[in-house]
């Protein structure tokens, strides 16, 4: 039964919410030239655009704000940072970062040349563009049902290693820094990677003396589907399974803007300390002292202690359930989602669900424009306007082979109860897909257009949730 599990916390703060008149989302929508990065959050009634950074914390990581020490150096929040990530995922050198990409940007700027190649199931796209910007080769290995949005499979972000030791034995060893490996697989549909493999994964990897690092983003997440989903690993609880998971690396990029339980945060960790410590004058550069690294020492608290809370056990099976129980819903209501649900959000094929708006017409984007039309809820594009391009020899439109609408779920925000809402949104759409209409693309940036590109609609006829 869908929505059965009850939130295992309950409200000290409210934070109100409204839903904006129909006009006024229409001259939203209007003004925003369709895109809907270009919407005040305000006038936003359910904001499912990420999971990151968008977490409600708790009573205690707001009560670990007023013990911020906002001293430069040997903040006492850095040491409580330090224990967090020593204890939980047994790296004793590390920097704290603002963000994930941070974490990115250090790792690969030291370590990526042009021409290498870094392999992984799938780059999420700053870690991509980090390589890219070094001229390496970002290379996606998930195995071919995680490429595949109907095939059921329990770890679909697993990474293919028949494919991952020939690159290794037709690639000469200097031409690979090191090896990724994204827990759970963002890009992917937030599906998560067995044991079984991330072990495999870093036998072949020490085998070739290629370092291999994490990128531990939803790394509870993953560690929870373990516990549910894998055989022999259901008396483990999720501590051991993270410190087993991360035993098995040389190193990991964090954003503690997802699994840390903060709106900002993360890390470098490394067992290799040259590294960090080369990486520490960077960081200099960059972001600050090694003690903070861009962070207030409030902000190191919040993450010190969501990275223990986001392992509670009860949390986690509500998460996970409240996100499955999400896809279920639309899945009951006939509309096409990537199955297995992954830990973060639901994603909805949208060629499939309005076959009658062409690749060309931005389908997806078309869906995103109707979810808040109808209901003043943001979701985000991830297809052809985020990753088409223009051939650059024929001067074609290619398009990817997906066009998905992803409706990420920020953690303890949201209640049953709102996501039920969107579900139904989505119902009055699904009965009426018709009435959704095409985009044309009228503005586009050289770079990352998704979040600058502004839209017109095509087709005469009244739109999803307009007066008739
Ligand atoms: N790696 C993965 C798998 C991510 O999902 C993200 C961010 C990052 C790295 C970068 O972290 O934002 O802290 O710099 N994902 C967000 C999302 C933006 O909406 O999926 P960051």
């Amino acid at each position: 039964m869908p929505f059965h599990l009850p939130e295992p916390w309950r409200v000290k703060v409210v934070e109100p919410i409204s839903l904006p008149t129909e006009k006024e989302r229409e001259e939203r929508l209007q003004k925003a030239g369709f895109n809907l990065f270009d919407v005040p959050a305000e006038a936003v009634f359910i904001d499912l655009l990420t999971d990151s950074g968008t977490s409600a914390m708790s009573d205690n990581q707001w009560a670990g704000l007023m013990r911020g020490d906002e001293s430069y150096a040997g903040a006492r929040n850095y040491y409580h940072f330090e224990a967090a990530v020593t204890e939980i995922f047994g790296f004793s050198h590390f920097v704290p970062v603002h963000q994930g990409r941070v974490a990115e940007n250090l790792l690969f700027s030291t370590l990526v040349q042009p021409d290498m190649i870094v392999p992984n199931n799938n780059h999420f796209d700053t870690t991509r563009a980090n390589i890219e910007i070094h001229r390496g080769l970002a290379v996606d290995l998930v195995i071919p049902e995680g490429r595949d949005p109907a095939a059921e499979h329990p770890f679909k972000g697993n990474i293919d290693l028949e494919r991952v030791r020939r690159l290794f034995e037709e690639t000469p060893r200097s031409r690979i820094p090191l090896a990724m490996l994204t827990l759970t697989n963002n890009s992917g549909g937030g599906q998560p990677v067995s044991l079984a493999n991330i072990r495999a994964y870093s036998e072949l990897c020490r085998e070739f003396g290629i370092p291999f690092y994490i990128d531990a983003c939803r790394f509870a997440e993953n560690a929870f589907f373990i516990q549910q989903r894998e055989p022999g690993q259901q008396e483990k609880s999720i501590p051991q399974i993270v410190r087993e998971i991360f035993d098995l690396a040389d190193g990991c990029t964090m954003s503690a803007k997802k699994d840390g339980l903060a709106n900002m945060g993360g890390f470098l960790a490394s067992r290799d300390d040259e590294l960090i410590e080369t990486i520490k004058q960077r960081l200099i550069l960059i972001e600050g002292f090694p003690t903070y690294g861009g962070l207030a020492g409030r902000d190191l608290e919040a993450v010190a202690r969501g990275l223990w809370e986001v392992m509670d056990p009860e949390y986690l099976r509500f998460r996970v359930s409240q996100v499955g129980a999400f896809g279920e819903r639309m899945a009951e209501l006939g509309i096409p989602i990537i199955q297995p649900v992954g830990g973060h959000a639901v994603y909805i094929d949208a060629r499939s669900f309005l076959s009658h708006i062409p690749q060309s017409e931005f389908p997806a984007q078309a869906l995103v424009v109707a979810l808040y039309r109808g209901g003043g809820v943001r979701g985000v594009e991830v297809g052809s306007v985020m990753f088409g391009r223009k051939d650059p020899e024929t001067g074609e439109d290619v398009y990817p082979e997906l066009d998905l609408v992803r409706l990420a779920v920020p953690r303890r925000v949201y209640t049953n109860t709102h996501l039920r809402y969107v579900c139904d949104v989505l119902e009055v759409i699904r009965d009426e897909p018709e009435r959704v209409k095409g985009l044309n693309m009228v503005y586009e940036a050289p770079v990352l257009r998704h979040f600058t590109a502004r839209f017109e609609e095509i087709e005469v006829g009244v739109g999803v949730g307009q007066p008739s």
